[in-house]
């Protein structure tokens, strides 16, 4: 089976091309490169290489904007007989701060990127999707656990934009029943690494999220973390968060793909979390714990765009995915410093 993995090279895309590859997935990477490095793809084949696996692998440098190319890399696959069988969308912008400040690049990349891909995925038949939606559509809820069916109010640009990929995905399939497969996942805090450390996470410039920015803090790359407000509605007064170790994150892409072949048209939104908050005070105890490396910090006012609490019920994945987190916050500390110690200065 062929997998177009848009966004392949990042984070989370670049987990999930090694499970599907060590599954025997046929995987065309697609990414631009502006928010990743190219050695993400080489580390990726040493270690199946290392592994002596058979693997099929190809990549293609392209903006997800850029209708053409897309066009050519669905018509090249049907001439070469190997269509591509179902798209995992990643490739966009995340950072919710760098959206307040340019909310229309954040429409251009996420939402018409998105369009692009669904246009070409249109004319060439493919209407497999799983898709990378993201727990800030939630915004201020009033309650938690957060459920798929409680309100969308996302307080930011970058949220914004995952509702309008949503809405279009229902627009879409409501139009063309019993044609369309799409599973939006909702992801909550991906955090940790391969435990190999041959991947891991590596951001550019001051990592917005409070993971990379511990283990670089631990690493001795920064001098201290900064804690984002200490008066928040919660027990300790730091944001509380649902972390889930990211290959517990990639597993889950891999139980939607048998979600979706197994089923003849659905589109579904379904939260990918560990169901578990813990406080910015709570991760750093445990990771202080498990790794021996003490963490300074500072108190910083709180950044726009932020909510006090945020975490995840995921009986949804649990009973239509029959997927469950297997990987505890210890593991994912370790797994986390495993890749930093490694890799200091990331992929560079
Ligand atoms: N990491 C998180 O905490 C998180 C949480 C919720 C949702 N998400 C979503 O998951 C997806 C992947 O996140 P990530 O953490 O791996 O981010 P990332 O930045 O590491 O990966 C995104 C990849 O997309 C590529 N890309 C960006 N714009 C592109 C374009 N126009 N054309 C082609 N490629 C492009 C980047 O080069 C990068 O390799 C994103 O859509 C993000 O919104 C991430």
């Amino acid at each position: 089976m062929r997998v177009l993995l848009t966004g392949g090279s990042g984070f989370i895309g670049s987990h999930i091309a090694l499970l599907l590859l060590e599954r025997g997935f046929d995987v065309l990477i697609l990414d631009s490169f502006v928010n990743s490095s190219t050695n993400v793809i080489n580390r990726i084949k040493s270690y199946l290489n290392n592994k002596d696996l058979k693997y099929k692998l190809e990549t293609i440098n392209c903006d997800i904007r850029d209708k053409k190319l897309l066009d050519k890399v669905f018509n090249d696959s049907i001439k070469e007989k190997k269509p591509i069988d179902i798209v995992i969308h990643l490739a966009g912008l995340k950072s919710v701060s760098e959206s307040l400040i340019n909310p229309l690049h954040y429409w251009d990349v996420n939402v018409i990127g998105t369009l692009n891909l669904l246009l070409t995925m249109k004319e060439y038949e493919c209407y497999s999707l799983v898709f990378s939606s993201s727990a800030t559509i939630y915004g201020l809820s009033d309650s938690v656990p957060m459920t798929e069916d409680q309100k969308i109010s996302p307080i930011n640009p970058y949220g914004k934009t995952k509702v309008a990929i949503e809405n279009m995905f229902s627009d879409l399939y409501h139009s063309s029943m019993n044609l369309w497969k799409i599973c939006s996942l909702r992801y909550f805090n991906p955090v940790g690494a391969h435990p190999s450390g041959v991947i891991g996470e590596d951001p550019i410039g001051i990592p917005n999220n409070l993971f990379p920015f511990l283990t670089q803090v631990a690493i001795g790359r920064r001098k201290h973390l900064q804690i984002f407000g200490d008066d928040w509605e919660t027990k300790d007064g730091s944001g509380i968060r649902d972390y889930i170790h990211i290959i517990d994150l990639a597993e889950g892409h891999l139980s939607s793909i048998d979600y979706l072949n197994s089923n003849d048209s659905c589109l579904e939104f379904i939260n990918l979390g560990s169901g578990i908050g813990y406080s910015v005070f709570q991760i750093i105890s445990q990771f202080e714990l498990s790794t021996g490396c003490k963490i300074p910090y500072s108190i910083q006012r709180r950044r726009d765009g932020d909510v006090p609490i945020c975490y995840a019920d995921i009986s949804k994945a649990k009973k239509l995915l029959d997927w469950s987190p297997m990987r505890s916050l210890e593991q994912i500390c370790l797994d986390g410093w495993n890749w930093q110690m490694k890799n200091p200065k990331g992929y560079s």
